[in-house]
């Protein structure tokens, strides 16, 4: 059983297509007609023990508008500063009777440590390295949108892949789609153990190349990601990264017709992808992602919590 089939959602690696797809149906369905009382009564729990901005409000949004209380936890303010371990802060607050345990934390697996002690439904968002699984999930929401389905279309992700939890969560989510999904980075951030990332029955689904100008024309969808300094990846970086991988203004007037550029936010303006691309290219969908983050979370929430 994967973590799919349970409540909880720990991440997109083994996941039947068709919950993916059942998941971002509600989500479509919910933008279109939110009743706002679904989750009346319920608490949601937020705990929030590494940086967030998007992900944490995301889940706030979505969960005031299915009605249900939110509790917000970050490692600032709580007991957490004292020395307490995620899942004994995880286990106290279930303890309180919350429907759901939304976790975000530096240690990759640290959402799965919690799910495995608690018996509250858990959501992943974002463990360390290891998945980020509501992102893919928004990212696939909006590529269906903008692409018209994903089967057989070509995804470039292009960055720290080392480091991101979006890159890995995403290759599971768009292969299982059925997309073709190149992994681009400097070969520092990005080996052939990547290749073992997916089955052998999907592995031609997944590239890897170190070179952003032998891609960017092919590709349907190109998603550039931020150089995950925090787990200290700067020190494995040449200088000229905004040079040799950068979505620079000159890369982004090469896009053409409906191809598609994304960002999970937040962005390094002048390092992964320059300001005016952010600002004004037509092909950039960074706020589409973070407006169909709610819907996706919100599917995600009802799912968890059963209703
Ligand atoms: C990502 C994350 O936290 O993994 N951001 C997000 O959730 N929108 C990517 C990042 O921090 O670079």
């Amino acid at each position: 059983m994967t973590s799919l089939e349970t409540r909880d959602l720990l991440g997109l690696e083994g996941a039947c297509p068709d919950t993916i797809r059942e998941i971002l149906a509600r989500a479509r369905s919910l933008r279109t007609a939110c009743r706002g009382d679904e989750l009346a009564g319920r608490v949601v729990a937020n705990l929030f023990f590494e940086d967030s901005t998007r992900t944490r409000c995301s889940f706030e949004v979505a969960a005031t508008r299915l009605g249900a209380h939110v509790l917000n936890l970050g490692s600032r303010g709580s007991s957490a500063s004292k020395g307490e371990s995620l899942v004994d802060t995880a286990r106290n607050i279930e303890a309180m009777g919350v429907d759901a345990l939304v976790v975000r934390t530096a240690a990759s697996g640290g959402a799965a440590l919690v799910a495995d002690a608690c018996t509250t439904p858990v959501i992943n968002a974002g463990d360390g390295r290891h998945e980020h699984p509501t992102q893919a999930l928004l990212d696939a929401f909006v590529l269906e949108e903008r692409l018209g389905g994903l089967q057989g279309r070509r995804v470039a992700i292009v960055g720290d892949i080392l480091n991101s939890r979006v890159a890995r969560s995403n290759v599971h989510g768009l292969i299982a789609l059925g997309a073709h999904v190149t992994l681009v980075g400097p070969p520092a951030l990005l080996d052939g153990s990547f290749r073992g990332l997916v089955p052998e029955a999907v592995a031609d689904q997944l590239a890897i190349a170190h070179d952003i100008d032998s891609v960017l024309e092919e590709a349907d969808a190109v998603m550039m990601l931020r150089i995950q300094r925090e787990r200290a990846s700067s020190d494995l970086i040449a200088t000229d990264y905004r040079r040799l991988y950068g979505m620079t203004a000159e890369r982004a007037a090469r896009l053409s017709g409906d191809q598609v550029l994304l960002h999970p936010g937040p962005v390094n303006r002048g390092v992964e992808m320059d300001g005016v691309v952010l600002d004004s290219n037509p092909h950039v969908v960074v706020l589409e992602q973070v407006a169909a983050g709610t819907w996706v979370r919100a599917a995600v929430l009802l799912r968890a919590i059963g209703v």
